[in-house]
């Protein structure tokens, strides 16, 4: 049985899947996005998923055609019809991709002149690659480019425009490349990660950027109500690079791997340069709220 994919009110297999080069996705980058992660084929806060994405669509003033209560529908039924493909311990993303629909050159890139395009699919979750972080750590490096003002671009919007995350993640990666960039902002604050947001632990408790450089993300909300429930003190406050060489425990959260330790920073330990014991604290955690062993799924 092959994949099927969401295209705008279609279901179709998704090696046929396709859309205009015309698309504002293509010409302007002009797409917003959300990735949910399901455990035990279950998935993890869609609903707040989707969510995210119609907020991010209403600034965007994208008119995605479906209702927020349809979004969801569509989902869960074209999760359920690729089910069947996934293996019992395999575990998947589901993508939603929406553009404001074609753009043809020297078009008003204001007016949504015809149908937006919508695109969900569902695809293997693969973290053989990150596997080895959750017991070593990675090592964090914050590359010379920075995050793009919120001024210019609000980074609670999840969008594709992608360009400057990218190049921020290659710089990182010329330094080490095993390295996970941390991005900063334009006045040295720690921002984010190309895919996901920085905590530190330093004297017995978590301290996160705000929400004012960086995405919401939905498992920084996680690490924030597990902490909660494991009466962890947390901070959402201004991080310097100092705050980070000087922490105890340094981590990542994003939907894949929902935590990834970092045990150096810049080419210096993390505290004592093992992965923590607050860090573990949280992942076994996670892994009881879903019913999955995620770092075992992972290896
Ligand atoms: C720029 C950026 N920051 C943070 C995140 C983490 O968000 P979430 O935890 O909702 O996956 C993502 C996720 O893709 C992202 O693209």
């Amino acid at each position: 049985m092959q994949r099927q994919v969401y295209l705008t009110g279609q279901v179709v297999v998704e090696s046929e899947a396709k859309i205009s080069i015309f698309d504002s996705a293509v010409m302007l980058g002009d797409t917003v996005t959300e990735s949910t992660r399901t455990f035990g084929h279950r998935p993890f806060k869609l609903e707040q998923h989707i969510a995210r994405l119609y907020k991010s669509l209403k600034v965007t003033r994208i008119d995605a055609g479906i209702s927020e209560e349809e979004m969801l529908h569509v989902t869960l039924r074209l999760l359920e019809t690729n089910l069947p493909t996934y293996r019992e311990h395999e575990d998947c993303w589901i993508v939603h991709n929406i553009s404001r629909g074609l753009s043809i050159a020297g078009a008003d890139p204001t007016s949504q002149s015809g149908a937006a395009t919508v695109m969900i699919f569902t695809q293997p979750m693969d973290l053989s690659s990150w596997a080895k972080f959750y017991t070593e750590g990675c090592h964090a490096v914050t590359p010379m480019s920075r995050i793009v003002p919120a001024q210019s671009l609000d980074a609670r919007i999840k969008n594709r425009s992608r360009m400057s995350y990218t190049l921020a993640e290659m710089e990182a990666k010329l330094v080490d490349p095993q390295a996970q960039g941390i991005i900063l902002d334009i006045h040295g604050n720690v921002a984010e990660n190309k895919g996901g947001n920085i905590f530190i632990v330093s004297d017995g408790k978590l301290k996160t950027p705000t929400t004012k450089n960086c995405l919401a993300g939905l498992s920084r909300e996680t690490v924030i109500q597990l902490a909660a429930e494991l009466e962890i003190p947390c901070e959402e406050t201004e991080l310097q690079p100092y705050d980070l060489y000087t922490a105890d425990e340094l981590f990542f959260t994003s939907t894949p791997y929902c935590i990834m330790p970092a045990t150096k920073f810049n080419g210096l330990p993390v505290g004592n340069g093992q992965v923590g014991s607050m860090t573990l604290r949280l992942l076994a955690a996670w892994s009881e709220l879903v019913g999955v062993y995620i770092v075992d799924q992972a290896q």
